[in-house]
């Protein structure tokens, strides 16, 4: 039988579980979380911290059917807490998330066949066929739609079946095609090497789509690589590289005409327990790098460890898009680029956007509810 206690001094209740499992539950986190001080309609916390004591006490605790009922001590109060509820929140247990999703790590053998391939018009018109799409494209941070119509709004309209258009200083949607005035070198027939976009930004995009228009000219194939790959074995093979690249920030920048846009990133950013979360890579947005002598030489051999990964041919998959296909990739984890093309021999043109990576845990998320 589940049974609780309040130990003599310990500002906790404690619960034995039937399973004999026993949590601490800090009263003042127990008051701060009662759910009937929650506002009914948005489920927004309107409970006052500081009208009650850091060392609140409570007269008495009891378990009747799968209700906790607490008698708060001055300011008087009762709180009911569902069992289940407690359970689901134990004090050091993250809150279960629908869109945690554990990534599928992948590097050369991946193949082309192995990119997850997708139906646009599934996509468009089937709730289960945009939630099996997103967490393939969570898992692997990479996928191709395919089948899309020949219209500049076709890729836009299926990054909006997840959220809000990521707008930035190249607009709510982009045109990548060789430009006569470029800001961009993407806007040249020029090889881009793999990069991770708008690195200069204070939050690079999350999730980017690139809808393929026309792909007719010579070159222009796509290059894909997985950039947890590249640095989960950078720390294995390398690992003072590894510490130099994810602690040590560089400065990043892009200017125009209109625009000066700067910040200073880690190249590999790590979540609190040390996983790979982010990936900032573009050597062509890299500012002048301002760390002092000795820094600057450590910083130097560790990007160029990180560099020669992104030129290693068994990372990287090349699929050449097609017109009426789109890559969609997660921008902060898997890097992109492209082969040269010869824009005499035809035209080459995609149309672009992102989706921030909010957005899209987001829609998973409700997606999984619904
Ligand atoms: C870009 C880019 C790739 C391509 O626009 O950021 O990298 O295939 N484009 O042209
Ligand atoms: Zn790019």
């Amino acid at each position: 039988m589940t049974h609780l206690t309040l130990p003599e001094g310990g500002h906790i209740l404690r619960l034995h579980w039937q399973n004999g499992d026993t949590t601490d539950f800090p009263l003042i986190w127990l008051r701060d979380n009662d759910p009937d001080e929650l506002h009914p309609q948005t489920q927004e916390r309107i409970f006052d911290l500081l009208s009650v004591p850091h060392d609140i006490t409570a007269r008495h605790a009891s378990l009747a059917g799968d209700v906790v009922t607490v008698v708060w001590d001055a300011p008087e109060h009762t709180s009911h807490y569902p069992l289940a509820w407690l359970r689901a929140h134990r004090p050091g247990t993250p809150m279960a998330d629908p869109a945690q999703i554990e990534p599928t790590i992948w590097r050369a053998d991946l193949g082309l066949d192995g990119i997850p391939r997708h139906d646009a018009g599934a996509i468009l018109t089937s709730d289960t066929a945009l939630s099996n799409w997103m967490h393939t494209t969570q898992a692997f941070g990479l996928s191709i739609v395919h089948g899309l119509a020949d219209t500049a709004e076709a890729g836009m309209n299926i990054a909006r079946r997840i959220g809000h258009l990521r707008e930035t200083n190249f607009g709510l949607t982009f045109e990548v095609f060789s430009k006569q005035e470029p800001n961009n070198l993407a806007y040249t027939p020029v090889a881009l090497p793999l990069h991770t976009d708008l690195t200069n930004q204070e939050l690079p995009p999350g999730f980017q789509f690139l809808h393929c228009l026309i792909n007719d000219a010579t070159g222009g194939g796509s290059i894909f690589a997985d950039g947890y790959a590249m640095a989960e074995d950078l720390r294995t093979e390398n690992p003072e590289a590894f510490e130099v690249l994810s602690t040590i920030t560089v400065p990043f920048r892009f200017h125009d005409r209109t625009h000066d846009i700067r910040t200073r990133k880690r190249v590999i950013n790590l979540t609190d327990t040390g996983a790979i979360d982010e990936i900032c890579y573009n050597a062509h947005l890299a500012s002048i790098f301002d760390l002092a002598p000795d820094t600057m030489r450590q910083f130097y051999a560790a990007y160029r460890a990180f560099m020669a990964k992104m030129r290693d041919d068994r990372y990287r998959v090349t699929p050449r898009l097609q017109a009426g296909e789109m890559a969609v990739f997660d921008n902060r984890r898997v890097l992109h680029g492209r082969q040269s093309f010869d824009p005499t021999t035809g035209g080459r043109h995609l149309h672009g956007t992102y989706v921030d990576r909010g957005e899209f845990l987001s829609r998973i998320r409700r997606l999984a509810l619904d």
